[in-house]
C-alpha cells in the first residue's frame, strides 16, 4: 500500500510501472522528485486517492533492473546510452526533411532539428563522461571523490530535462497536426520515445544507481 505521503522519487524506485503513470500525468519523477505524492496530485489538480489506487494496481518489487551496480551499469549503456546514439541521428534526419518539406506550413516545427542536433552533442558528451570516468569509478567500488563526478552528472540531467521540455513545446506536445504526412508521424513518435526513455534513463541513475554511492 503507497502513502500519500511517500515521495515521488521514493515511489519511482519501488513500483516498476509508476514511471508511466507519473509520465502520464505529466509528474515529475526524475528530476526534483522530492515531492510527496499528495503534493504533486494538487500541483496537476488531480485525486490523490484516484492516483494512489492506480499505483498501488501497479506490483510491488524492483521488475527486471539488475540489483547489483556491474548489472546496472551494463542495462544502462546498452538499453539507454547505445539506443539513444542509435535513435538520435534518424530522428535528426526526418526532422530536416520535414522543416524543408514543410516549412511554409504554420504549425512546422521550426528549429526542431537544430534542437535534436544539441540535445545528440551535448548527450554525445556526457554519456562520454559517465562510461569514461564515472561508470569505471563505480566498477572499481567507488572512492570518496565520487561524489564530485556525481554532482556533475546530476547537473547536467537537469539540463537534459529542460531540453526535453522545450522538446515538447517544439512539438507541442508529440501531437503531429491533423492531416501530418507518415513522416512528420514517424518523427514525433520518434521524439515521444525519446523523451520516455530519456527521462526513465535519468530516473534510474538519480534515484537507483547513484545513491548505492554516496
Ligand atoms: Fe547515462
Ligand atoms: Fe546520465
Amino acid at each position: 500500500m503507497i502513502s500519500q505521503d511517500a515521495t515521488i522519487r521514493d515511489i519511482a524506485v519501488e513500483r516498476p510501472g509508476a514511471t508511466a503513470v507519473f509520465r502520464r500525468h505529466k509528474i515529475d519523477f526524475c528530476g526534483d522528485g522530492g515531492a510527496s505524492l499528495w503534493q504533486a496530485a494538487l500541483q496537476r489538480g488531480l485525486s490523490v486517492s484516484e492516483l494512489q489506487a492506480e499505483l498501488n494496481d501497479l506490483a510491488a518489487g524492483h521488475g527486471d533492473l539488475p540489483a547489483d551496480p556491474d548489472g546496472l551499469i551494463s542495462h544502462i549503456i546498452s538499453r539507454y546510452h547505445d539506443v539513444h546514439m542509435a535513435e538520435l541521428p534518424e530522428a535528426l534526419r526526418l526532422a530536416r526533411r520535414v522543416e524543408a518539406v514543410h516549412r511554409a506550413k504554420a504549425d512546422c516545427p521550426h528549429g526542431l532539428a537544430d534542437h535534436l542536433a544539441l540535445i545528440f552533442d551535448e548527450l554525445q558528451g556526457h554519456q562520454h563522461k559517465e562510461e569514461a570516468v564515472l561508470f569505471p569509478m563505480m566498477l572499481q567500488g567507488g572512492a570518496p571523490m565520487i561524489r564530485f563526478p556525481i554532482a556533475r552528472m546530476l547537473a547536467e540531467h537537469v539540463d537534459v530535462g529542460e531540453q526535453l521540455d522545450e522538446l515538447a513545446r517544439l512539438t507541442t506536445d508529440f501531437t503531429p497536426p491533423e492531416g501530418a504526412c507518415t513522416t512528420w508521424r514517424a518523427l514525433y513518435e520518434m521524439c515521444r520515445k525519446l523523451d520516455e526513455d530519456l527521462r526513465e534513463h535519468m530516473h534510474i541513475e538519480n534515484n537507483i544507481l547513484f545513491p548505492k554511492f554516496v
